[in-house]
């Protein structure tokens, strides 16, 4: 069976090294898993009036819907000030209300961090570890990816051309595909 991944990328930036490597991993996937980006960048900021009154705003009822139609959830992210940059931060938040109705209950995911630092977004990749925590996502522990200068990983087209990565990423995938079934059987679906 082939496994929907919604893949959110942390960065809103048009030359994101984060969609950068977000797209390599799609380009990777191991034929169980099917990657794609769910985009978060247009989302309006979360305000819980809009939902008590029940008028959502159509950005926030889309990806609400995507998101509970994926089997896992990805995260490609940089670090903004050591923590969890705020685009991903509303995304959580708008995905995991109305209150009781949150669609990240149970799916699992993983986390790969990028940064053009030395210490590969590890702060924001833990801070993000917090939050699935309380949302139920259960997370791959290993491998764990903090990807540090990655600037020098791309080529002019945004190619990936590092091979060490590339082995990196690949496994990582797969063992997320195991994570991802091994999950799901845990809760019968
Ligand atoms: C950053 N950057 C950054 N990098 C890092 O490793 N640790 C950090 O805490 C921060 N903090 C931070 C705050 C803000 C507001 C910005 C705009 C940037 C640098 C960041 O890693 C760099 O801009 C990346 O290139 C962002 O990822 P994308 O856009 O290339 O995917």
């Amino acid at each position: 069976m082939v496994r929907r991944v919604g893949v959110l990328v942390g960065s809103p930036r048009k030359a994101s090294l984060n969609r950068k490597m977000a797209l390599a991993m799609a380009a990777l996937q191991p034929a169980s898993l099917a990657l794609e980006i769910i985009e978060i960048a247009r989302l309006p900021l979360y305000n819980q009036d809009l939902d008590d009154a029940d008028s959502a705003p159509p950005e926030w009822v889309s990806f609400r819907e995507t998101l509970s139609g994926v089997d896992a959830v990805l995260f490609v992210t940089p670090e903004h000030n050591r923590s969890v940059p705020a685009p991903l931060k509303n995304a959580i938040d708008v995905g995991s209300r109305p209150y009781g109705k949150s669609a990240w209950n149970g799916k699992p995911g993983a986390i790969v961090s990028v940064s053009p630092g030395a210490l590969g977004a590890f702060g924001a990749n833990h801070h993000l570890r917090q939050s699935l925590v309380f949302l139920n996502v259960p997370c791959l522990q290993q491998p764990e990816a903090y990807i540090g200068g990655a600037t020098k990983l791309f080529d002019s087209d945004g190619k990936l051309i590092n091979d060490t990565t590339r082995d990196l990423l690949s496994g990582f995938l797969t063992a997320f595909a195991g994570w991802i079934e091994a999950t799901r059987l845990k809760s019968g679906s």
